[in-house]
């Protein structure tokens, strides 16, 4: 298959030298896209930025912004068979970009945030894509209800969600315990390190595209 996989958060540039972000370390997606070359499928990464080294035969998009991101996607999701989405992307990004480092004037600062373009809810709508679509949900509570929301309202065919309050799995963490939310059922493995969780999720996404692809 030909996968587009996005890992990492994004930066939110406010001035030359300040941004908004989050925790996201990217560990889950680049162990995605690794379980996908291993597995001998044709695998583009576009990530924010992470320390992580590149996993190998893979090709490589590095990005900052959500804006970027969504460029990156538009421009390389036609003719993907398969399409992961696991970036932490901001939902907001400052409204204005100073030229300039801003400088302290008052006691309080306020900004201005304005929503980024979700990318995983563009897909279907937006790029036409009928391929298998994969997302990703981090929650802190009624995590089942959520996923399964995100599932329907994106178009997705799996939606793999994990409880990011959890001590020990999740952001920044090498293990994760998931749920794994399809149209019509759902299903709980157990904790695992990412990179053991990695290609039992490329297993179950090659089920799913062949499934389509056999009209199912
Ligand atoms: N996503 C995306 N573009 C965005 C935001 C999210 O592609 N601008 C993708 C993520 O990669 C992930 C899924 O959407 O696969 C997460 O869904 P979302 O509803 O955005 O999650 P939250 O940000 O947690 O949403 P909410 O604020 O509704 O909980």
């Amino acid at each position: 298959m030909r996968v587009l996989v996005t890992a990492g958060p994004t930066r939110e540039a406010l001035d030359p030298v300040r941004y908004l972000t989050n925790r996201s370390s990217g560990k889950m997606g680049y162990a995605m896209a690794d379980a996908f070359a291993k597995a001998g499928h044709e695998v583009l990464l576009i990530s924010g930025p992470t320390q992580l080294e590149i996993p190998e035969g893979v090709d490589f998009l590095p990005v900052e912004s959500a804006l970027e991101m969504y460029a990156a996607v538009e421009r390389h999701i036609a003719r993907r068979d398969a399409a992961v989405f696991a970036a932490a992307v901001a939902d907001y990004r400052p409204a204005t970009l100073s030229e300039h480092k801003m400088k302290k004037t008052g006691e309080t600062l306020t900004l201005e945030l304005v929503r980024t373009p979700d990318i995983l809810g563009s897909v279907r709508s937006q790029f036409g894509f009928t391929g298998t679509l994969i997302g990703f949900a981090a929650e802190t509570q009624d995590l089942e209800a959520f996923a399964r929301d995100k599932l329907q309202r994106k178009g997705c065919d799996l939606v793999i969600a994990n409880d990011v309050s959890k001590p020990g799995i999740g952001f920044d963490s090498d293990r994760n315990e998931v749920l794994l939310v399809f149209p019509d059922h759902t299903e709980a493995p157990p904790e695992d390190e990412k990179h053991h969780l990695a290609p039992m999720l490329v297993r179950e996404i090659e089920r799913i595209a062949a499934e389509k692809m056999a009209g199912g």
